[in-house]
C-alpha cells in the first residue's frame, strides 16, 4: 500500500485541480495496473491534510444544502441578488474576506443573534462544527482547493461514515422544520424508511423516475459505494 502510495502521490498532485480520478485508473510505469474491480475495491489513497478544510470537499456541500436552498439563494431565487452556488458566486458577494473571517459578512451572518442570522428561521442555524469549519476555511484563505479522499466502504457505520455524510449533503434541505419536497431527514429511522423505500438510492444515483439529490451534483461514487454498502448490510445503526 505505502509503494502504490508513493507512486501515485506525483500523478495525484499533478492532476490534482482538474480531477478526481483514482489512481487506478493510470498505467503506472513498471506496474501492473491491479486488476480489481474498483467498485468492489476502491482505492484507499488520500490527499487530503486532516488540519486543511477544503473548498470542494466541505464548504461547498454545506453552502448548497443550507444556503443554496430553492427560495434563498440558488441561480433561480437569488435573494437579496446573492447567489451561492459555486466558488466564483460566494467570492462574487464580496461577503469573504481571505484570512479574515471576523470582517466576512458570509462568516458574521452565520452567528449574528439578530434578524441577519443564517439561515433564517424556520431554517435550523448551522452547528458550531459546521461554523468553525468555516471559519478555518476563511482563515486559511478561502481557496478553491479539494483533495482526493481516500474510500473505504468495508468498514462503514452509521455514526461514522453515514451521517456525516447526510449532515454534509443533505440535512440542510430536509431539516425536520423545513423540509424539502416534505421529505425529513433527521435521524436513523428516517434514513432506513428511505433506504428501504428505494427513493434513497433512486435519488443519489439520479435513477429515472426519483428527483436527482443532491439536486446541483452527483454525490462521488465512494460515496454511493459507501451508501449501497451500508443499505446491503442491513443498513445497521
Ligand atoms: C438544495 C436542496 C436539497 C438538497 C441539498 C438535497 N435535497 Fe433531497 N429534495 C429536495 C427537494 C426540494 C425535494 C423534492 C423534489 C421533488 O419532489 O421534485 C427532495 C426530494 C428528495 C427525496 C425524494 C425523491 C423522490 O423522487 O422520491 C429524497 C429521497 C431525497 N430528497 C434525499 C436527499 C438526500 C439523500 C440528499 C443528500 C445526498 C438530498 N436529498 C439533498 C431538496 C434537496
Amino acid at each position: 500500500m505505502k509503494s502504490i502510495l508513493s507512486k501515485c502521490t506525483p500523478i495525484i498532485v499533478a492532476l490534482f485541480t482538474l480531477t478526481t480520478l483514482s489512481c487506478t485508473k493510470y498505467e503506472i510505469p513498471g506496474n501492473q495496473a491491479p486488476e480489481t474491480d474498483p467498485v468492489s475495491d476502491p482505492v484507499s489513497v488520500s490527499t487530503c491534510n486532516p488540519d486543511t478544510v477544503y473548498f470542494q470537499n466541505t464548504i461547498l456541500p454545506l453552502v448548497v444544502s443550507s444556503c443554496a436552498t430553492t427560495g434563498c439563494h440558488d441561480q433561480a431565487s437569488h435573494k437579496d441578488g446573492v447567489i451561492l452556488t459555486d466558488y466564483a458566486s460566494i467570492i462574487k458577494t464580496g461577503e469573504v474576506k481571505p484570512g479574515d473571517p471576523n470582517d466576512s459578512e458570509f462568516f458574521e451572518t452565520l452567528t449574528d443573534d439578530g434578524d441577519d442570522l443564517m439561515p433564517p428561521p424556520p431554517y435550523d442555524p448551522l452547528s458550531s462544527e459546521q461554523i468553525q469549519m468555516i471559519r478555518t476555511w476563511i482563515v486559511q484563505g478561502a481557496k478553491n482547493n479539494s483533495c482526493i479522499d481516500g474510500c473505504d466502504t468495508t468498514n462503514v457505520t452509521f455514526a461514522a461514515q453515514i451521517w456525516p455524510m447526510m449532515e454534509a449533503y443533505c440535512t440542510g434541505c430536509h431539516s425536520a422544520s423545513a423540509p424539502g419536497g416534505g421529505i425529513v431527514i433527521a435521524d436513523y429511522t428516517d434514513m432506513v424508511s428511505l433506504a428501504e423505500n428505494g427513493s434513497l438510492m433512486g435519488s443519489i444515483r439520479w435513477e429515472a423516475g426519483y428527483a436527482k439529490m443532491p439536486t446541483n451534483q452527483m454525490l462521488s461514487e465512494c460515496n454511493i459505494n459507501v451508501l449501497q454498502n451500508w443499505i446491503d448490510n442491513g443498513s445497521p445503526e
